[in-house]
């Protein structure tokens, strides 16, 4: 087996350290590392190609994939509307497919016949990332390690990073697991796998607590073509730099903390908290203009996608021929989002303020309690008559069940 190259996912924590070496020593492969720059920040990514070559990696690629994350994947989704469980904005979860296909690239440019990562046996990311790799190359041998060796905790890839004499990284424990990107940051375990503990006060790392948010409201603007958003405040933004900027206005005024128990793919709930302050605001932003522009039957319709969207994120499913069909349904009904939604910040709060578009369906005329002479109003009595109908019928025939036989011959 010698000579065979692995494309691992890297991260430059413990576990993806001691995965280099428990898969040189396992395997024998040579290790080719990657990390895909997702917007996980500076310290995360500081001293990587250093760190991965003392492990043992032969090579590291970083790949800097954050404008790809955001304009392929994070804005198609807020279009969706995808909200898994009525509250999780999918922030982890919308980066695997991505990350997937990076792996997959770099595996078919240096001749790597497996990919390794280092997501767990019991989370939804092991599914994720296998479900891009399969979709993408199906030939790709997968290993995932924490499905394999017999290490059950942190302490044991500590004593074997010790045994080996594995660099490890010098942050202190974490009390929880952490992912972050340009989206979110996630936390989830430890002390936060009880659901009826509050986290503490200084896990947060995008938000402030709302409670110490400004004592006055910050106005907003953002602006929509075609559901895609280009502009704050009247000034225009690249899709990424927009997300960054919408990150830092919202933390400030502590919006997008969320607390959740969810039902994983693998069938158990677990506790999650997510920060998501930036895309909070945009995908609040979105549904207001939506709601705004979109015709009933459409948005109700578009309602029911979203909720299919959110599971396919969630379930790893984004390389699929649904996922495909959806946003063709979805582009065509973003042709005339376009407009511009007014809100106010105000701790933890987002309120609507005003909204303009060349496209609304809103017609004062129509909708006024004031005389117009674009509704007769004597229409609404035919239109109740046999919209209500059924109702009628049905009532017609409960009367007459209550009457006695001799009085229903009668009637
Ligand atoms: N529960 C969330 C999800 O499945 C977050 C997962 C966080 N992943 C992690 N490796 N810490 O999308």
């Amino acid at each position: 087996m010698a000579n065979e190259k692995v494309v691992l996912a890297y991260s430059g924590g413990l576990d993806t350290s001691v995965i280099v070496k428990w898969l040189q020593e396992k395997y024998g492969y040579e290790i080719v590392a990657v990390t895909a720059d997702v917007g996980q920040g500076d310290t995360e990514l500081e001293g990587l190609e250093e760190k991965a070559i003392k492990t043992g990696a032969s090579e590291i690629y970083v790949e800097d994939i954050r404008e790809e994350l955001v304009t392929d994947y994070i804005f198609p989704m807020v279009q969706s509307g995808a909200v898994y469980e009525g509250k999780y904005l999918l922030g982890t979860a919308i980066a695997r497919p991505v990350i997937g296909k990076k792996l997959v690239e770099i595996a078919e440019k240096v001749g790597a016949t497996v990919v390794a990562h280092g997501a767990t046996g019991k989370g939804n990311d092991q599914v994720r990332f296998e479900f891009a790799i399969k979709a993408l190359n199906p030939h790709l041998k997968i290993i995932a390690p924490w499905r394999e060796w017999d290490f059950k905790s942190r302490s044991d890839c500590i004593d074997y990073a010790c045994q080996k004499n594995i660099p490890i990284p010098v942050t202190a424990e974490k009390p929880y697991s952490i992912d972050r990107n340009l989206w979110h940051i996630s936390f989830e375990g430890g002390i936060l796998e009880d659901p009826a503990r509050e986290p503490d006060k200084d896990m947060f790392r995008l938000t402030c607590d709302p409670q110490d948010a400004p004592g006055e409201p910050e106005t907003l603007s953002i602006s929509f073509d075609q559901g895609l958003p280009y502009a704050l405040n009247g000034q225009k933004y690249e899709p990424l730099e927009l997300v960054l900027e919408l990150n830092r206005i919202g933390g400030r005024h502590g919006i997008g903390r969320i607390d959740l128990v969810e039902n994983r793919l693998l069938g158990m709930k677990s506790r999650g908290i997510y920060e998501t302050p930036g895309g909070t605001i945009l995908s609040f932003a979105h549904r207001e203009l939506e709601q705004y522009t979109l015709d009933r039957e459409t948005y109700h319709y578009k309602e029911t996608v979203a909720l299919k969207y959110a599971e396919l994120i969630y379930y790893g499913l984004w390389f699929t021929p649904l996922r495909e069909a959806l946003d063709g349904f979805i582009r065509t009904t973003q042709q005339t989002v376009t407009g511009t939604i007014d809100m106010k910040l105000y701790k933890g709060n987002i309120v609507v303020k005003g909204r303009t578009s060349p496209y609304t369906l809103y017609n004062p005329d129509m909708a006024t309690f004031e005389e117009d002479d674009l509704f007769d109003q004597k229409d609404a009595q035919g239109f109740i008559n046999l919209y209500g109908l059924p109702l009628t019928i049905r009532g017609l025939m409960n009367k007459k069940k209550a009457m006695s036989p001799q009085e229903v011959a009668k009637s």
